[in-house]
């Protein structure tokens, strides 16, 4: 995710379509929708959330000091007295607790099939399973679902280190001509996490709900009792829109000089199987994945300040893997493709981004694998879906609900594929809203909130796009 980040191939769309299947593009107004998601809405009652943090190359790298391996979760369950009437109190049960949060690399886990690695990069992935063991939900259907992720993301980059491997492998030394943000050793550090477990407050129903929230900074010498300062700042929070009954999930991400480019979003990720930036297996949100052209997702979308000019906020980014020859990834670093589609609601962006043809940045540092992003912006020709129009709409001062027919759209997106070869089943594996403030030294603040997230599926579809598979250049063919 992201421009200048882990891209092969940017195109940047700012009107002109590129029409696959001219006039073919049929709506399919019959069908029957179902959400995809284990809580759909955002309406359970059950809070539900993980926040992982990635350095430059997605990975951990070093752990933060005093901080455990950057992979925690705020799960929470509301245990009522079955008996109502009796003073029964709903109390509150975490199923997370502050040692499961604070593990870090080579803690042995409190369950057995877990294993502890010393490796960080290792340990995040193996404590996010963990984690997401202890969150799951087995409700009616068959399949269990997880949580809402919130990823964090620095893009500092530094070319004297080999924490990031070169196309998937590790390498001795970085040769590359392209600068990155790095103030010195240490510039790829983990954020200080902070968390405010989730409690009950009750509102003037007396019905009570949960608040919760994570927040923290990358400035490892800040101290934020004194209040943000020129630090860098994250947070996320989460509390019920008493009216519709939705988690509303507030956002906001400050950069500062040290750390001048950050990202941060709220993703839908898939409850089992690879998911969009990841090279191994993972656990979110989705129990039917997403496949191009039908499907829609709905969410109500508050952008409260925008980030300055190079904060790129998507009304969705959404991921998915295949080849160039259309067949599904499998872990083969050498052939699979990393597919990113984006639209950058920010009216400032054409100033940023004046590229109307193919880019190719080759960046081999930032992702095991080769990607592909397209970048569209608002225009007319997306509006047809249920996306903004133009500039402004959705931006600081408009919230919406918003029904995107992304289906269809990311059906008639460009997309590489040799020649020759069958069109690639689009499969979407992670779909996400937030921003990437792209190198603002000033210290640039981004705040929204988004709420209502839902992911429609047809139903009686069953995509099953998670061949499941690790080609982390650790993983030794450990899936
Ligand atoms: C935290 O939860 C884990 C897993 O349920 C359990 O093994 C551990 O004893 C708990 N720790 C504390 C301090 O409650
Ligand atoms: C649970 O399953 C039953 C029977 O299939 C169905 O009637 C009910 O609506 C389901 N409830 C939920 C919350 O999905
Ligand atoms: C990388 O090494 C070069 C040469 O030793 C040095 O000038 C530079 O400051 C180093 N960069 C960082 C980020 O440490
Ligand atoms: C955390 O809790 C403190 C104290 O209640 C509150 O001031 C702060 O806004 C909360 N932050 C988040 C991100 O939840
Ligand atoms: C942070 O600031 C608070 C309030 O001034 C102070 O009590 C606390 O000791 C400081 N913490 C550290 C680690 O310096
Ligand atoms: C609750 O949801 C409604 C409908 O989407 C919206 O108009 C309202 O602003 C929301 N309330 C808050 C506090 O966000």
């Amino acid at each position: 995710m992201g421009l200048l980040n882990s891209a092969c191939v940017v195109l940047v769309l700012f009107g002109l379509p590129f029409v696959l299947n001219s006039g073919e593009y049929v709506s399919t107004v019959s069908e029957e929708y179902l959400s995809a998601l284990g809580d759909p809405g955002m309406k359970n009652p059950y809070v539900r959330v993980a926040l992982e943090a990635w350095n430059f190359c997605n990975e951990v790298g070093t752990e933060a000091p005093n901080m455990g391996s950057p992979s925690l979760a705020d799960c929470a369950d509301r245990n009522c007295p079955l008996i109502t009437g009796l003073n029964g109190k709903c109390v509150i049960h975490h199923r997370v607790n502050e040692s499961d949060n604070n593990l870090r690399a080579g803690d042995k886990f409190p369950a057995m099939d877990f294993k502890p690695y010393t490796n960080p990069d290792l340990y995040a992935v193996e404590k996010g399973l963990y984690l997401a063991s202890l969150c799951e939900v087995h409700d009616n259907s068959s399949d269990p679902w997880q949580f809402w992720t919130i990823m964090l993301k620095n893009g500092n980059f530094d070319k004297n280190t080999t924490l990031c491997p070169e196309n998937g492998k590790q390498v001795s030394r970085i040769v590359t001509h392209r600068n990155f943000p790095c103030f010195g050793e240490g510039c790829m550090n983990q954020p200080l996490v902070y968390h405010n477990y989730s409690r009950f407050v009750s509102n003037a129903n007396q019905m009570l709900s949960a608040v919760g929230g994570f927040y923290g900074t990358y400035d490892l010498d800040a101290n934020l009792s004194k209040g943000i300062g020129q630090n860098s700042y994250f947070s996320v929070s989460w509390q019920k829109n008493l009216s519709t009954g939705s988690w509303i999930f507030s956002q906001r991400l400050t950069t500062s000089s040290k750390y001048p480019w950050l990202m941060l979003y709220l993703r839908s990720d898939a409850t089992k199987g690879p998911n969009g930036g990841y090279h191994y297996d993972g656990r979110g949100m989705m129990k039917k994945l997403p496949v191009s052209p039908n499907f829609k997702v709905r969410l109500r979308l508050d952008v409260k300040r925008g980030g300055g000019a190079n904060s790129q906020f998507y009304l969705l980014d959404i991921g998915g893997c295949w080849k160039n020859n259309g067949k599904p990834c499998d872990g083969n670093v050498l052939t699979d493709v990393t597919r990113y589609s984006e639209m950058i609601i920010n009216p400032a962006t054409t100033k940023l981004v004046p590229l109307e043809k193919p880019y190719d940045i080759r960046d081999p540092y930032s992702n095991p694998q080769a990607q592909e992003l397209v970048q569209i912006l608002p225009h007319p020709e997306w509006a047809v879906h249920g996306y903004p129009e133009k500039k402004g709409d959705g931006w600081v001062g408009n919230p919406r609900t918003w029904e995107l027919d992304v289906g269809a759209l990311s059906s008639r997106l460009y997309s590489y594929q040799d020649p020759g070869t069958e069109p690639a089943t689009r499969v979407w594996s992670s779909i996400n809203v937030g921003t990437e403030i792209y190198i603002s030294r000033a210290g640039e603040t981004a705040e929204w909130t988004a709420s209502e997230f839902d992911v429609l599926v047809p139903e009686g579809v069953e995509v099953d796009g998670s061949s499941s598979y690790c080609n982390h250049p650790f993983c030794n063919g450990r899936n």
